[in-house]
């Protein structure tokens, strides 16, 4: 079974003033696609907090997708592609091409998302954006192909031919 980790950014999340129904939302999809999460937390919009938790997950091999959500956008405190960007060996830009594309068939706001994607040891970081609209939108466009991608990061396939 695929392990999948689910981070938040959101600093009024982290303080509880706001519930985070885009992890939630995030779970459910993952959950429906026979993931198992394995690690769910809320952290606020601080690059270097977001950037230790993304590497340790990746380090620790706690889990082989780790998804985060907001953080993407335009605000000061939006700074999570900048914490992906830190910690990654290899970027995936194929994965946020394929959902700005997606999103922009909803709405050209989907511009505005700077989401990022990439590899750190054996775990895929994907940045999805913040409302839970979006997260849909955006999860259920890219989630058949990455168990693909997965299995070949794991070492489980190497077999592209289907
Ligand atoms: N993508 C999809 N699919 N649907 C949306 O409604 N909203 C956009 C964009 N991407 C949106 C979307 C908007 S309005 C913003 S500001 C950016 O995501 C950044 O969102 P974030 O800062 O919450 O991560």
């Amino acid at each position: 079974m695929r392990r999948a980790a689910v981070l938040t950014s959101s600093d009024t999340g982290y303080t509880g003033e706001r519930e985070d129904i885009s992890g939630k939302v995030i779970c459910e999809i993952l959950e429906r696609e026979g993931y198992q999460i394995v690690y769910q937390k809320i952290l606020p919009d601080d690059r270097a907090l977001l950037g230790a938790e993304m590497a340790r997950i990746a380090d620790e091999d706690i889990a082989d997708l780790l998804l985060t959500t907001g953080g993407t956008g335009f605000s000061k405190r939006d700074v999570t592609p900048e914490a992906t960007e830190d910690v990654c060996e290899r970027m995936v830009p194929g994965i946020p091409e394929a959902m700005r594309i997606c999103s922009m068939q909803v709405t050209k706001r989907g511009m505005l998302s700077r989401q990022a994607a990439g590899i750190r040891k054996g775990t895929l970081i994907i940045n999805l954006p913040g409302s839970p609209k979006a997260v849909r939108e955006c999860l259920e466009y890219i989630i058949e192909p990455l168990g693909h991608g997965i299995d070949i990061l794991r070492g489980d396939s190497s077999n592209c031919g289907g």
